[in-house]
């Protein structure tokens, strides 16, 4: 899986999980651990401010870390019921600790190899994997932007991801906007997200849409074929629904 460089990973030293967004995953929390006893994982979780949430609403709760990048990492304020580690999801197959939720908040989408298929495949393996971290009764929470097609469902997915890889074009898509450029980016529309849990070892118990429409240029839409993109939620677990 590529690494993006420095500069690319400063941009997300942000708060991604806003009180809106919090407030579809809390629900989904409070709903399946009740008492707010559980552990997590939070794949991909960077500057830790999602892990923070968790562990200021649920003093029972704790929780570990996992980024590839030192500098997110180091962002994190320390907590004693936080763990941080800094290794890759390529490497998740080798944990063997459980965890009643795991967390990926946009992460999937950089889970980039040189060719879209491997890409894809990187995604669904990693989704997977997140099933054998489970406890019994434990849920997968997954935020991310859907990008629909216009008429052809995958077909931004597929563009954005050649564009974006292109090391040739990298300074043309870096002023196009793309903070990936050079390296890649796999955003799917909300179909191919769903048929892409539904193979998967999870069930998909809940997807919630999480904001409003993205407003975008219409010639960059039309460039991209691009209908509706916004963000969403899933939440998942490793038996049947309840
Ligand atoms: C868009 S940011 C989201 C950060 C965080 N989940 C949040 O919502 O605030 C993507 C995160 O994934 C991390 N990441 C990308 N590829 C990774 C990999 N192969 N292994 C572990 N972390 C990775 C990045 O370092 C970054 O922290």
């Amino acid at each position: 899986m590529k690494q993006l460089e420095y500069s690319q990973l400063e941009t997300f030293d942000t708060e991604y999980v806003n009180n809106n967004r919090w407030e579809i995953v809390k629900e989904k929390i409070d709903n399946d651990f009740p008492d707010g006893n559980f552990t997590f994982l939070d794949i991909g979780g960077g500057n830790g401010k999602f892990a923070d949430r968790l562990l200021m609403a649920y003093p029972q709760s704790n929780g570990t870390v996992i980024d590839n990048s030192e500098l997110l990492l180091s962002k994190n304020k320390t907590h004693e019921r936080k763990t941080l580690i800094c290794d890759s999801v390529a490497n998740l197959s080798k944990f063997h600790q459980k965890y009643d939720l795991v967390c990926f908040n946009w992460l999937l989408h950089h889970l980039v190899s040189d060719s879209y298929t491997q890409t894809r495949q990187n995604m669904f393996d990693t989704v997977n994997i997140a099933q054998s971290l489970l406890t019994y009764c434990g849920r997968v929470s997954i935020f991310e932007n859907m990008y629909n097609g216009l008429v052809i469902d995958g077909l931004p997915s597929h563009l954005i991801f050649s564009l974006t890889s292109s090391k040739y074009i990298a300074s043309f898509t870096k002023k196009m906007g793309a903070n990936t450029a050079g390296v890649g980016v796999c955003f799917l529309s909300k179909q191919q997200w769903i048929s892409t849990l539904k193979k998967s070892d999870l069930q998909l118990l809940a997807y919630s849409d999480a904001g409003d429409a993205w407003s975008i240029s219409w010639v960059r839409k039309l460039f991209l074929h691009m209908g509706k993109v916004h963000e969403g939620h899933f939440w998942l677990s490793s038996s049947s629904p309840i």
